[in-house]
């Protein structure tokens, strides 16, 4: 006896600690079979030992595992990508990925490291990506870089590397991306960067370093992608530092709260002996803008002057090259403050959140006779005539956003200028039609049209007229008389429409004749409104239709609203006062043969009876068989046959009994 007892109490040991390693593999999560793993945040301090040999993706983020040694990764001869970030690693040791060949990212991120053995990168040979972003490092030659051969990407961002002095041997064959932004670099010379000459089309990132000093030629003649400077406090130190550098992409740009001193009339001077395609100058400031400022920018081909305290750009040199314009957050109070003579060739302008009120004035853009993409959006802009004068001259132009802004009124054919837009953006800009052949007729190619939140008036018949192209109308946010959509209504005049958004409309309801004309529509947003009927009768196409009824007023869905979607068809019901009883039957059987054509079965849930609210539907099992009343009557007839019958054998006995 009190040997089982012993017994017991082993195996309850036994399954204990049975019980204890388990989890850890349970905890992982395995988001790919076999091949992909997540440890993430488990407070683990090794690997758990469940973890299959042929995993290849593992994030171990978030653990503790203090040092690394060979035998710490060994039996994971598969991995690809290590996530070890903020494992409080301090110690690499010999050897550490040997077994790992086929690693091709390591990620260090966070962990402060005290020790990196020279072979502790030796094995993988395929190694690609490196990621030491803050791990305390003070000078490059506390990397090992004897086996990094492949090298494509060494981020050392957030670090108190003080020198970018390469080590003999800096691995440049295929290096493409060097981030060494946020360090505390103040000088560069012509002797650090040497081996970086070999490199081709890398990106070199210095953003956040404090550099007073760059050694004169020290980039004479290197080719970069990117040359990122970003946050450096002197333009001009850097520009000296780049003469005869050639690269695509110049980042002098600044953080919004980033107090820099101000770009001066001689400040961008050394770009003239620079060659560079985009040059960004963000959240810097100019000081007193003058033409001159820009002498040497001519043969720029991108330029972005987000949030520079702009209110003019006057007196410009010829940027003949120029095909990319980036003004957003600036203070123009008028477009013809834009000199845009001076760039003729550009197919792309951005005026986003512009901080005064703009005015479009009269053809202003008239020389862009190439602009294909303007953004005016969110600038102030308010016009009682728009835009045939405000937009001459740009015939190109496809896409035109000028979400966001005040009231604009539409007499006469508003983009007469304009007539190949492809797409046009009135979001929550107040439009005022009054013209009786509808404003847009002339779009002929007009594939996206955007009106939500515009307070159109949707009771004109002609908003859509001859937009034989539009594929893509969003009407969100706008109210129809009476809270219906009337068999006759403006869309029908756009026959192609593929997707249509009616979302947050107050609408009641839906006449069934309303989409007649629309035999293309693919899909439909009807949610967020009021609607008590799933109309969904009145889409022409049910193969392959999408219908977004969410958020509605919908009890009760008959089933055959629902039988004739077939194919790709999909819909959203959730958030609807669903009945779940046996006069919602029909929906209630379909919904579980179909959950396949259903959008967010999470939240499509019952409202009555109250016993069954929030329930999911499809978690749902009525039987309503034969109703009561069917089973009353058929039990009453099987009565009377029973009682009929009673009746007529006893007659019969009766009259048998008289004969004799
Ligand atoms: C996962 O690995 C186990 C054990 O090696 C194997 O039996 C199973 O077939 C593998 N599953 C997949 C999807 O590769
Ligand atoms: C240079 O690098 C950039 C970004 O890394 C890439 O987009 C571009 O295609 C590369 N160009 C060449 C010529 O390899
Ligand atoms: C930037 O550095 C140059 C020397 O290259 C110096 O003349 C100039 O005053 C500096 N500008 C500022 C704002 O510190
Ligand atoms: C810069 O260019 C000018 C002429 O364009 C030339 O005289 C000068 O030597 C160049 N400076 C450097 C540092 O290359
Ligand atoms: C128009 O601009 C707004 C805001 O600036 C943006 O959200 C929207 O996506 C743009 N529209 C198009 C069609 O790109
Ligand atoms: C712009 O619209 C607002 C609100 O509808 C109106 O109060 C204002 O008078 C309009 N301004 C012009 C110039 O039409
Ligand atoms: C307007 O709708 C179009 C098409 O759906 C979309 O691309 C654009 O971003 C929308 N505009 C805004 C401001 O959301
Ligand atoms: C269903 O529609 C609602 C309302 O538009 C939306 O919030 C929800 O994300 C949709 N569900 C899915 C899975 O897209
Ligand atoms: C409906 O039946 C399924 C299995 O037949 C069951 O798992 C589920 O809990 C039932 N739902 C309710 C609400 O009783």
């Amino acid at each position: 006896m009190a040997c089982c007892t012993y017994c017991w109490l082993l195996m309850g040991l036994l399954g204990l600690s049975y019980e204890v390693s388990k989890p850890l593999n349970q905890m992982c999560t395995e988001l790919f079979t076999n091949r992909s793993y997540s440890c993430e945040g488990l407070g683990l301090t090794e690997l758990p030992e469940q973890l299959p040999f042929t995993t290849e993706v593992l994030d171990f983020s978030f653990n503790f595992l203090y040092t690394l040694q060979h035998s710490t990764f060994s039996k994971l001869k598969a991995l690809v990508h290590l996530d070890l970030t903020r494992c409080q690693i301090n110690w690499v040791y010999e050897g550490t990925f040997e077994s790992n060949i086929y690693l091709e990212t390591i990620v260090f991120t966070g962990n402060n490291l005290l020790f990196l053995a020279r072979t502790a990168f030796t094995g993988p040979q395929r190694l690609k990506h490196l990621d030491l972003t803050q791990t305390g490092i003070t000078k490059l030659t506390f990397i090992p870089m004897q086996d990094l051969h492949n090298i494509e990407t060494l981020s050392l961002g957030g670090n108190y590397i003080q020198s970018l002095e390469l080590p003999p041997g800096f691995p440049t064959r295929k290096l493409k991306y060097l981030d060494l932004q946020m360090n505390i670099i103040q000088t560069i010379s012509i002797r650090d960067i040497k081996a970086l000459k070999q490199a081709n089309n890398l990106t070199l990132n210095l953003r956040g370093n404090k550099i007073m000093h760059i050694e004169p030629k020290a980039f004479s003649s290197f080719f970069f992608y990117n040359l990122d400077f970003g946050s450096c406090i002197n333009i001009s130190v850097i520009l000296d530092g780049l003469q005869g550098v050639s690269t695509v992409v110049l980042w002098l740009g600044s953080f919004l709260g980033a107090d820099n001193p101000p770009i001066q009339h001689s400040t961008l001077q050394g770009i003239c002996n620079i060659s560079v395609d985009y040059l960004t100058l963000q959240y810097r400031t100019f000081l007193e803008f003058s033409g001159d400022t820009f002498q040497c920018l001519s043969k720029l081909k991108r330029l972005d002057l987000t949030h520079t305290s702009l209110s003019e750009l006057l007196d410009l040199p010829q940027m003949n090259l120029l095909k990319e314009l980036n003004l957003n957050q600036n203070r123009f109070s008028n477009l013809c403050d834009i000199h845009s003579s001076a760039f003729p060739s550009l197919t792309h302008l951005y005026i986003q959140k512009n901080y005064e009120a703009m005015d479009l004035n009269s053809g202003c853009l008239e020389s862009l006779s190439k602009l294909q993409h303007l953004d005016l959006s969110r600038s102030h802009i308010e016009s009682l005539d728009c835009c045939s004068n405000q937009l001459r001259g740009l015939n190109g132009l496809q896409h035109l956003n000028l979400s966001y802004n005040h009231n604009l009124s539409f007499h006469n054919t508003a983009f007469n200028e304009c007539p190949n837009l492809e797409v046009l953006d009135l979001t929550f800009t107040h439009i005022i039609i009054s013209n009786s052949q509808g404003p847009f007729h002339n779009l002929h190619s007009l594939k996206i049209l955007n009106l939500s939140f515009s307070r159109i008036d949707t009771s004109k018949q002609n908003i859509l007229q001859d937009l034989n192209s539009l594929l893509v109308l969003n009407m969100n946010g706008n109210r129809f008389e009476s809270g219906t959509i009337f068999s006759d209504n403006f869309f029908q005049k756009a026959p192609n429409l593929e997707v249509l958004t009616l979302a947050s409309c107050q609408l009641l309801s839906i006449e069934a004749k309303a989409f007649f004309a629309l035999k293309k529509l693919k899909h439909v947003d009807l949610s967020h409104n009021k609607l008590i009927a799933f109309s969904s009768d009145v889409f022409s196409n049910h193969r392959n239709i999408y219908l977004n009824f969410a958020n509605n007023r919908i009890h009760i869905i008959p089933r055959d609203l629902l039988t004739s979607l077939s194919g790709q068809s999909i819909i959203n019901l959730s958030y609807n006062p669903l009945e779940c009883t046996c006069s919602n039957i029909g929906l209630l059987t379909w919904y579980k043969q179909n959950i396949d054509k259903i959008e967010d079965s999470e939240e499509t849930v019952c409202s009555e009876p109250k016993s069954l609210e929030g329930m999911k539907l499809f978690s749902i099992n009525l039987s309503c068989g034969y109703s009561t009343a069917r089973t009353a009557l058929i039990t009453l007839v099987v009565i009377i046959v029973i009682v009929v019958t009673f009746i007529l054998i006893i007659r019969s006995l009766k009259q048998n009994q008289h004969q004799i």
